[in-house]
C-alpha cells in the first residue's frame, strides 16, 4: 500500500513528524505561509488550544467560518464542526486533523431514519443541533446550539409545533424552560450521560462552597442539581463573572484549561464519570487531534472535508437562519 493509500485509510496523516523540528514554530510558520487560521473547540487538548488562532464554542465557531478571509481553515474539532465551516465556507479547505474524529450524538441520528421521524410530523418545524450530519441539516428548517437555542426557540410562534433533535436531554432542557412540547429525537452524547450524580453529590458535601456548573447535554437529574447550565461559552463566562472561588465542571474537561486562564485563583474540579476506570469526562473523538496531526494537515493540506453540493445547498439554508437569529439576539 502506498503512503497516500495508508492515510486515506487511517484518516489523518500517518507521518511521525521529524525530532529536529520545533513543532509549534513550524505549525506558525506553515499556517502563515498557506494563509491558513487555526480554529479550536474548547474540548481541544490544552496545547491545541494554546496554538490556535481562535477557540470557542460550536456557534463561535461556525460564525468564524462564515467570515474567515483566510484560504485554509484548519477545525481542531469534530468531524461536524468541518462540516459545518465547509458548508459555510464552501470555496475554502477545511481541514480536521484526524478524520475519525466524529460524535456519539451525531452517530445517534441516522439520516433514513430522522427522515421517517420528519414525515410522520409533517405539520412540524424541524429544530436541529449542530451536532449532526450535513444530511441531517439537510432536512432541517433551523440549526440551533446551546448558546442560542432557547433564542431560537423563542423566535418561534408559541403554537408552533416542532419536532428537535438528536439531543433528548437538550430537548427536556429546552421544553422546560420554554414551555414547549417539542417531539423529540432519542438521541445523547455518551460523554455527557455518563457523569454521575451519585458523585457530584458527595463532592457537593465535600465542598459546600463549589457551584456545579453543567452543559445541557447532561442528564435531567444532573441538570436539576446544577447552579448554572449553559453552553461551554456560557458556562466559561459564568465561571469568570461568579464571585464564587470553586466549581464542578459537569462537561467535558477541555474547556477547564480555559476557565483556569482566565481565573488562575479559582479551583475547578472536573465533574467525575460513573465508571471510574474510564476518563469518560474527555471526548475520546476530540482528544484523537494532536499537535502532530494537526502540523501533518497543515504541512499536506489533507485530510479535508467534502460536502456534497447537493447536500450543502440545502444544509446552509437552515444554518444561515441560525446565523441570522442569533445576531438578532446579539450572540
Ligand atoms: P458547545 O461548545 O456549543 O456548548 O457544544 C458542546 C459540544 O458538545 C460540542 O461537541
Ligand atoms: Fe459529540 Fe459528546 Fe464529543 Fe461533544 S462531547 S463531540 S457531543 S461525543
Amino acid at each position: 500500500m502506498n503512503i497516500k493509500d495508508s492515510w486515506l485509510k487511517s484518516g489523518y496523516v500517518n507521518e511521525s513528524v521529524p525530532t529536529n523540528i520545533d513543532i509549534k514554530k513550524e505549525i506558525v510558520r506553515l499556517k502563515e505561509e498557506k494563509d491558513a487560521i487555526i480554529m479550536a473547540h474548547f474540548y481541544q487538548t490544552n496545547e491545541i488550544q494554546d496554538i490556535a488562532d481562535f477557540v470557542g464554542d460550536s456557534l463561535a465557531l461556525a460564525q468564524k467560518a462564515a467570515k474567515t478571509d483566510a484560504k485554509i481553515i484548519v477545525l481542531a474539532g469534530v468531524h461536524f464542526m468541518g462540516e459545518t465551516a465547509k458548508i459555510l465556507s464552501p470555496y475554502k479547505t477545511v481541514l480536521v486533523p484526524d478524520l475519525n474524529a466524529g460524535c456519539s450524538l451525531a452517530d445517534s441520528c441516522p439520516p433514513e431514519a430522522f427522515k421517517a421521524f420528519v414525515d410522520k410530523h409533517p405539520d412540524h418545524t424541524v429544530l436541529t443541533y449542530v451536532n449532526t450530519t450535513a444530511k441531517i441539516k439537510a432536512l432541517s428548517d433551523i440549526v440551533v446550539t446551546s448558546t442560542n437555542a432557547k433564542n431560537i426557540v423563542d423566535s418561534l410562534p408559541k403554537d408552533e409545533k416542532i419536532i428537535f433533535g438528536p439531543d433528548r436531554n437538550l430537548g427536556n432542557y429546552l421544553n422546560s424552560i420554554s414551555g414547549r412540547e417539542m417531539v423529540l429525537w432519542d438521541g445523547a452524547c455518551h460523554v455527557h450521560e455518563k457523569f454521575s450524580v451519585e458523585k457530584i453529590v458527595e463532592l457537593k458535601a465535600e465542598h459546600p462552597d463549589a457551584v456545579v456548573l453543567a452543559h445541557p447535554e447532561c442528564k435531567k437529574p444532573l441538570l436539576l442539581l446544577a447552579d448554572f447550565i449553559g453552553s461551554t461559552a456560557a458556562l466559561l463566562k459564568h465561571s469568570i463573572s461568579s464571585d464564587a472561588n470553586k466549581f464542578i465542571v459537569a462537561t467535558e474537561s477541555g474547556i477547564i484549561h480555559q476557565m483556569q486562564k482566565e481565573s488562575p485563583e479559582k479551583v475547578f474540579i472536573p465533574a467525575p464519570p460513573n465508571d471510574s476506570t474510564c476518563a469518560c469526562n474527555d471526548c475520546e473523538y476530540m482528544k484523537l487531534n494532536s499537535l502532530e496531526k494537526l502540523y501533518n494537515a497543515l504541512k499536506y493540506e489533507w485530510p479535508s472535508i467534502d460536502v456534497d453540493e447537493e447536500i450543502r445547498k440545502d444544509a446552509v439554508k437552515p444554518i444561515n437562519r441560525m446565523l441570522e437569529i442569533s445576531k438578532k439576539a446579539g450572540l
